[in-house]
This record gives C-alpha cells, structure tokens and sequence, in this order.
C-alpha cells in the first residue's frame, strides 16, 4: 500500500469511494476536479496494487495560515485497516511542514471512527454547530494546534 499525490486519473475512483461514503453529500466529479486543480499538493490517495482505496484532501488558508482537512474516504472494503489514520496523518504533515499555524476540520459528532482518527492525531474539540453547511445537521469544529517556529535572519 503507498500513499501518494492524486493524480488526474485517479478522480474517478475517489469519486466513486465519495459517492460510497457521503451518499447526498459527496462531492460531484467536477467539484473534484476543481479541488485537483487548485490544490492538489494537498490531495492524496492511498493506492495498492492500482486500486484505489481511500483519500483525502485539503488546502491552507494563505491569510489566516490555517491548514483544513477537507474531505476523507476509504472504501468501505478496506475501512478499519488504519487507511484513513495514515492518509489523515500524511496530510497533516504536509500541513505542518508548510507552516500552517494551525490544522481545522469539521465533523459529524456521531462519527466516532473519524472522530477518533483526529483525537488520536491531536485534534480537539472546538464547537459544535447546528448547521454549519445549511444541511440541518450539527458538525463539530475541531482544531490541531501547531507550534511554529519562525526566525528572522
Ligand atoms: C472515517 C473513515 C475515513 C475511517 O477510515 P478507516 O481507514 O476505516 O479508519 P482506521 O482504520 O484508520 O480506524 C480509525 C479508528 O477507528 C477505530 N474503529 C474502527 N472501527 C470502529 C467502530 N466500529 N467504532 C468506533 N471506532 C472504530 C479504529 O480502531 C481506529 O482507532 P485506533 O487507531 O485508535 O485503533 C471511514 O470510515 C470512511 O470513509 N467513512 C465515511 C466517510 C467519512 O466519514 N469521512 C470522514 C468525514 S469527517
């Protein structure tokens, strides 16, 4: 299994695994699309032999220098293998070494295997919202502080 930058022939594939884990919700193929071309640094796949299998996908706010995991998945074959912790993980690293003061996402509060993927990475709970993207459902903010150093020469 490796870990690695999505590519533009990949999309199909995260797409269906979106379309497998969000149902409603997921991203249509040129939202993905947009998000490959904007911000694909931060889009990253979790391949074995040719298949993919899971993904995630997020970006940094240039202003604020807060990073954001967007968007997670992993096929429900291969979930509770540790894809997601290890895709997240990869993720936040990337977020980190690109100087992201801090790391934010949001999530459903009952969604205890994503929840506990965070927990275990450091994030914490910030808030709860009633409807934060006017769907009618709560999501939890949470947030991974970073400790980083800048020197000035
Ligand atoms: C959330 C998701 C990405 C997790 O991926 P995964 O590869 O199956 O997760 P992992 O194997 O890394 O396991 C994550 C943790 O959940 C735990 N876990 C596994 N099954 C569980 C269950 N039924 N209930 C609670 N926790 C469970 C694991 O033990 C692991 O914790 P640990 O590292 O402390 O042992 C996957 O379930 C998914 O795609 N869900 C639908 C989309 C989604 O919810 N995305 C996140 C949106 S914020």
């Amino acid at each position: 299994m490796n870990i690695r930058s999505a590519t533009l022939e990949d999309l199909e594939s995260v797409h269906q695994i979106e379309t497998l884990s969000f149902d409603d919700g997921s991203y249509p193929p040129f939202v993905l699309r947009q998000f490959f071309d904007i911000s694909h640094e931060y889009f990253l796949v979790a391949e074995d032999e040719g298949k993919i299998l899971g993904y995630v996908l997020g970006n940094i706010n240039k202003n604020t220098s807060q990073g954001w995991v967007l968007s997670l998945g992993v096929h429900p074959e291969s979930r509770g293998k540790k894809l997601g912790k290890l895709l997240t993980e990869k993720l936040v690293e990337l977020l980190e070494n690109d100087l992201s003061t801090e790391i934010c996402l949001t999530v459903h509060p009952d969604n205890t295997m994503a929840k506990k993927i965070y927990e275990n990475l450091g994030f914490k709970a910030v808030k709860t919202f009633d409807n934060y993207y006017n769907d009618l459902e709560a999501r939890l903010l949470m947030k991974k502080q970073l400790i980083t150093l800048r020197f000035n020469a």
